[in-house]
């Protein structure tokens, strides 16, 4: 009984959901139009520049919701490519510049390629880089961590943070559609990560604390130097089928 009320609390919820979309995009295309009205009219250099600065990122605003309503309906089709991870890291990295000034940004990933859906690895990463750099922004130390392990067959991300932590309480929600703990968080972020990656037959999992712990004690593998100062690990696994030799 408690799992269909909350079924028919998520159908209400993507219904409405949609219809704000639709809202917003008609809103956004309003906008947009008065600002290239502004930038057309302007005979001043540097309110051209502002207008047209409001058209771009009302551009990929409106990609995003497009994005984001297709993927809802399951109509995402991303194209396959060859790629380096650490190339994705990069994209998602100069993305998020702005964000992530003053965070010590520390990728240690070889040279290996993956041949999947790049878009699809590209969000991936922004959405991980983007809770680490939040959870960062009371911290002292400010480090954002990303490695790789190679085990079983399996290939293993780590994305890392010396942030605020996870506490125990919220560890099991986290990856649950709309759950956020930030004033303007939407809470899709992780829901998305893990929908993404089980399209390419990956996975994704919060490292317990228990865990953690056991491998900050014996110095004797990689993780211990990888973990140190470490708060919060996601790991990321994919599998074998999507590695380029
Ligand atoms: N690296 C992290 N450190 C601490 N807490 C985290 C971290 N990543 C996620 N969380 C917690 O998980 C919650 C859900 O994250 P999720 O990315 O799904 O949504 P959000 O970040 O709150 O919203 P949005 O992604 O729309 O900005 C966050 O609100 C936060 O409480
Ligand atoms: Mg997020």
């Amino acid at each position: 009984m408690r799992g269909e009320k909350r079924l028919e609390e998520l159908v209400e919820l993507s219904l409405l959901t949609s219809s704000i979309m639709h809202d917003i995009r008609g809103y956004l295309s309003a906008i947009k139009g008065h600002a290239e009205i502004g930038a057309h009219i302007t005979s001043d250099s540097r309110a051209k520049d502002k207008f047209l600065k409001i058209v771009d990122l009302i551009n990929q605003m409106s990609d995003m919701i497009e994005t984001f309503g297709k993927l809802y309906k399951g109509e995402l089709e991303f194209e396959q490519e060859e790629f380096f991870i650490s190339d994705s890291i990069e994209f998602a990295r100069k993305l998020l510049m702005r964000k992530l000034s003053g965070i010590d940004f520390e990728v240690k990933i070889p040279e290996i390629k993956l041949r999947c859906k790049r878009k699809l690895m590209d969000q991936v990463f922004i959405n991980l880089i983007s809770n680490a750099a939040d959870a960062l922004e009371n911290s002292e130390k400010k480090i954002i961590r990303i490695w790789c392990e190679k085990k079983n067959n399996k290939l293993s991300i780590f994305i890392a943070d010396s942030g605020c932590g996870i506490p125990e309480n919220i560890r099991r929600k986290i990856f649950s559609p709309f759950f956020t703990t930030k004033g303007k968080g939407t809470g899709m972020g992780l829901y998305i990560v893990k929908k993404l990656l089980s399209e390419i037959g990956g996975k994704i999992r919060l490292i317990n604390n228990k865990t953690l712990s056991k491998y900050k004690m014996r110095n004797d593998n990689i993780m211990y130097e990888q973990l140190k100062d470490m708060k919060t690990v996601f790991e990321i696994i994919l599998p074998n089928e999507i590695l380029v030799r």
